[in-house]
């Protein structure tokens, strides 16, 4: 029985395309792309470990060697900056490599999501684990995570996040259709469809990038057809583990109400910057006075 069993691996699936963010993305992974002076993927390690997830499992493929290297020691860089004794610099850096270790695994080819997550398998085990993608960012004052976990822990399923969305918007997102749980404030998960037309979409309810979910989600995947963009999508794997029976089976969500991006889209990725740039001490008031005079 898996339900009660703690929750400490995060899985990380970084290796997509980034069709979206080209031509910035051809060479550099856009995990990497820097929101205000952290790489995106900084944010979702160290949401993982603000939530107590100290087994990190990153997917990478061909071109993200630099994901890497950003969590690893430079030596050289760190002499240098000893020397010139700029200590801020230097916590700076050490701030990424001490996030702990994290381990790797390459998705020899972007067969979609549920390959990235199925890659996981033999690191993960027979545990239920976290997925937070590399792209999604969520607002560091907001514990997401930490509520989805303990559905887990209570319910003994798969748990995701879901954002309420303009319905006309719903097609760029896996859709939930859902049910009320009497007195529990997370949701049950009837099914779910990967990025239905508008007039098919069974809500205006949308997946985000964090998941919590059970091991038994392997076994599925691996049975998994490609589905929508000849990707084998979580998504489906999800809606089998929704519609199924018995252990490990049942998919819950948990609505989210607060802040979060897509730095994977170049609309929602500005928004990130320049949100999380006005919110800094260093110049954050600067910026706004700069941008009021802008915008007028
Ligand atoms: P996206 O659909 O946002 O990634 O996947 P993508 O395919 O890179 O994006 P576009 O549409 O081409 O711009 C969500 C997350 O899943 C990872 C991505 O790296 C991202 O963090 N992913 C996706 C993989 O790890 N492997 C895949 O095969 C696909």
């Amino acid at each position: 029985m898996t339900l009660g069993k703690s929750i400490t691996k995060a899985v990380i699936p970084a290796a997509g395309m980034g069709t979206r963010f080209l031509p910035a993305t051809k060479a550099m992974p856009k995990e990497m792309l820097p929101v205000v002076d952290r790489p995106a993927i900084q944010y979702v390690v160290e949401e993982a470990a603000r939530a107590g997830l100290d087994d990190i499992l990153m997917i990478t493929g061909r071109s993200k060697r630099a994901l890497e290297d950003h969590f690893d020691r430079e030596p050289g860089l760190e002499r240098a900056l000893e020397l010139k004794g700029d200590t801020e610099r230097l916590a700076a850096i050490h701030e990424a490599s001490e996030l702990g270790p994290i381990h790797y695994v390459r998705q020899g080819e972007a067969k979609g999501l549920g390959h990235a997550v199925l890659c996981a398998s033999q690191h993960v085990g027979d545990d239920p684990f976290a997925v937070l993608l590399g792209d999604d960012l969520i607002d560091e004052a907001e514990d997401l995570l930490t509520t989805m976990m303990e559905v887990q822990q209570k319910t003994g399923g798969s748990v995701i996040a879901l954002i309420e969305v303009d319905p006309a918007q719903i097609s760029a997102y896996g859709c939930a259709d859902v049910s009320a749980i009497d007195g529990e404030d997370f949701v049950r998960v009837k099914s779910l469809v990967e990025k239905p037309s508008v007039s098919e979409a069974p809500s205006n309810l949308a997946v985000i990038g964090r998941y919590v979910l059970h091991p038994s989600v392997f076994g599925v995947l691996e049975t998994t057809e490609p589905g929508r963009g000849g990707e084998i999508q979580l998504t489906d794997a999800l809606q089998t583990l929704a519609a199924g029976e018995g252990e490990g089976s049942g998919v819950y969500g948990v609505v989210f109400k607060g802040r979060r991006y897509d730095t994977g889209d170049k609309l929602s990725y500005l928004k990130a910057v320049i949100t999380m740039a006005s919110e800094r001490v260093e110049f954050g008031e600067e910026l706004k006075v700069w941008m009021k005079a802008f915008v007028s």
